[in-house]
C-alpha cells in the first residue's frame, strides 16, 4: 500500500527532492515531527543520527517556531528521558515545564543567577524564567551568565559523556550579544552530549560558525526576500525552495539535516508540524469572553483569510497583545487590513463568537472608525 502510493507520488513528482524513503515502523526513531510534504511520510527527528545534536529554527514571528520547540521537547522528554533546561524570556514555557513535572525558577535580578545550581539545573526538566526581570537588558545579561555557567558545567563533565541534555534558547536573537559563549556551546556541546536548540527570526542573527555546527535547521516562513537570499548564501535552502519561503503557512518548514554517517545532506519540507497545542487566545466582547486554542485560531485564519501577509499581520498583532483581544478592536484591525464584512463575520463565527456579539461589536467598531476618521 505504502509502496504503491510512494510509486504514484514519485511518478507525479515535479521537483528533485531528497525525502527519506519509506521504512518499516519499527525503524522510525526519534521524536515525531509531522508528515513530509511530498510523500506524506511520518518524519521522526533523532539528533543522535545527525552530525551533532543541535537544532536551529529560523522564521518570522508567528511562523511556528515555539510550537515546534515545545512539541519536540515534550516528545524528547517522554520518549527519551532527555534533560531539558529552558531559558524562558516571556513566560512561554510554564505549561510544558509543569506538564513534564519540571521546576520553574523565576529570577527577578541578574545577580540571582549566581545562586543557581547548574548540577541540579542540567538534570531533569527546568526553566529559568526571566519574565519578571526589569527589562530586556537585564534579561540578556542573565541569559549570558546562564550560558557561561552551562559551559562551565559542561567543562566539568567527562568528554564522551553520552548525556542526553537539551539547552533551549527561544528568541535567541535577543541574547546573542555574547556570540562567543553561544558559539562555544554549539562547537563543543556534541562532545559532552549537550544539544543546543535555538529559535530566531533572522538568519543573520546566527553566525556562520553556529550554522555550520547545526545538523538540523528548520526554516519557517521568512519575512521578505532579503532574508531568503541570506539563507540561500548559507546553502541551507537552494533555488527550488527559496521562492516558497515567504508564503509558507504557519507550521510548515523546510528541514536541512546533516546525517552522521554520510556527508549527503538531506533537505525536504514538513507539511505541518504535528504537535501538542498549549497556546490559548482570549477574545473579549461586552457579552462574552472566549478562549480559543492556538490551533483553532490558525485554522480559522487560514480557512478564511487567503492573503499570507494579512494572516501574518493578524498573528503578529494578537501575539503583540499578549494573546488577548477585545472584539471591537479586533474588527477595527481587520477592517484596516482591507477585509470586508463578508469575510470578517464568518471568520468571527469560526472563532466561536455568537452572531449577537458580532453584530454589537461591528456597530461599536464602525462607530469608533468614524470618530477617528
Ligand atoms: N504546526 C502548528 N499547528 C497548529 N498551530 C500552530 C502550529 N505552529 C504554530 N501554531 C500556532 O500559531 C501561533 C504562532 O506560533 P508560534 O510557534 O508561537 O510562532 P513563533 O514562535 O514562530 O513566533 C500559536 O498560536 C501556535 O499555537
Ligand atoms: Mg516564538
Amino acid at each position: 500500500m505504502l509502496t504503491n502510493s510512494f510509486a504514484v507520488s514519485r511518478s507525479v513528482c515535479m521537483m528533485e527532492q531528497s525525502e527519506p524513503v519509506p521504512q518499516p515502523v519499527a525503524e522510525w526513531p526519534g521524536a515525531y515531527v509531522g508528515k513530509t510534504l511530498q510523500y506524506k511520510l511520518p518524519f521522526f527527528l533523532d539528533t543522535s543520527k545527525l552530525m551533532n545534536p543541535h537544532v536551529s529554527l529560523i522564521g518570522m514571528t508567528g511562523s511556528g517556531k515555539t510550537y515546534f520547540m515545545k512539541s519536540y521537547l515534550i516528545r524528547c522528554r517522554l520518549g527519551r528521558d532527555a534533560s531539558i533546561l529552558i531559558i524562558d524570556w516571556n513566560n512561554e514555557y510554564n505549561e510544558i515545564v509543569t506538564m513534564l513535572d519540571g521546576t520553574i525558577h523565576r529570577l527577578c535580578s541578574t545577580a540571582e543567577t549566581a545562586s543557581l545550581d547548574f548540577n541540579l539545573l542540567c538534570n531533569g526538566v527546568h526553566s529559568i524564567n526571566l519574565a519578571s526581570m526589569h527589562n530586556d537588558i537585564d534579561r540578556r545579561d542573565a541569559a549570558t551568565a546562564i550560558i557561561h555557567s552551562v559551559t562551565e558545567f559542561m567543562h566539568g563533565m567527562k568528554i564522551g559523556n553520552s548525556g542526553n541534555r537539551i539547552i533551549v534558547l527561544d528568541e535567541a536573537w535577543k541574547l546573542l550579544n555574547d556570540k562567543a559563549a553561544l558559539t562555544q556551546l554549539f562547537r563543543e556541546g556534541r562532545k559532552y552530549g549537550i544539544g543546543v536548540m535555538v529559535a530566531t527570526q533572522l538568519v543573520k542573527d546566527i553566525n556562520n560558525e553556529i550554522l555550520s555546527n547545526t545538523a538540523c535547521v528548520a526554516v519557517f516562513r521568512i519575512q521578505n526576500s532579503d532574508d531568503s537570499n541570506a539563507l540561500l548564501e548559507t546553502g541551507i535552502v537552494d533555488n527550488e525552495g527559496i521562492d516558497s519561503l515567504t508564503t509558507l503557512p504557519v507550521g510548515r518548514c523546510l528541514l536541512h539535516l546533516v546525517p552522521k554517517t554520510t556527508s549527503q545532506k538531506t533537505k525536504f519540507a514538513i507539511a505541518r508540524i504535528e504537535g501538542i497545542q498549549t497556546t490559548v487566545y482570549t477574545i473579549k466582547s461586552d457579552r462574552m469572553q472566549m478562549k480559543v486554542s492556538g490551533e483553532k485560531f490558525i485554522w480559522a485564519t487560514e480557512s478564511l483569510i487567503k492573503e499570507h501577509d494579512k494572516r501574518a499581520k493578524i498573528v503578529n498583532m494578537i501575539e503583540a497583545n499578549e494573546r488577548e483581544l477585545d472584539s471591537v478592536g479586533f474588527i477595527r484591525f481587520l477592517l484596516r487590513l482591507g477585509l470586508d464584512r463578508s469575510i470578517i463575520v464568518p471568520y468571527l463565527r469560526l472563532l466561536g463568537l455568537t452572531d449577537r456579539a458580532i453584530a454589537d461589536s461591528f456597530n461599536s467598531a464602525k462607530g469608533a472608525m468614524v470618530e477617528i476618521e
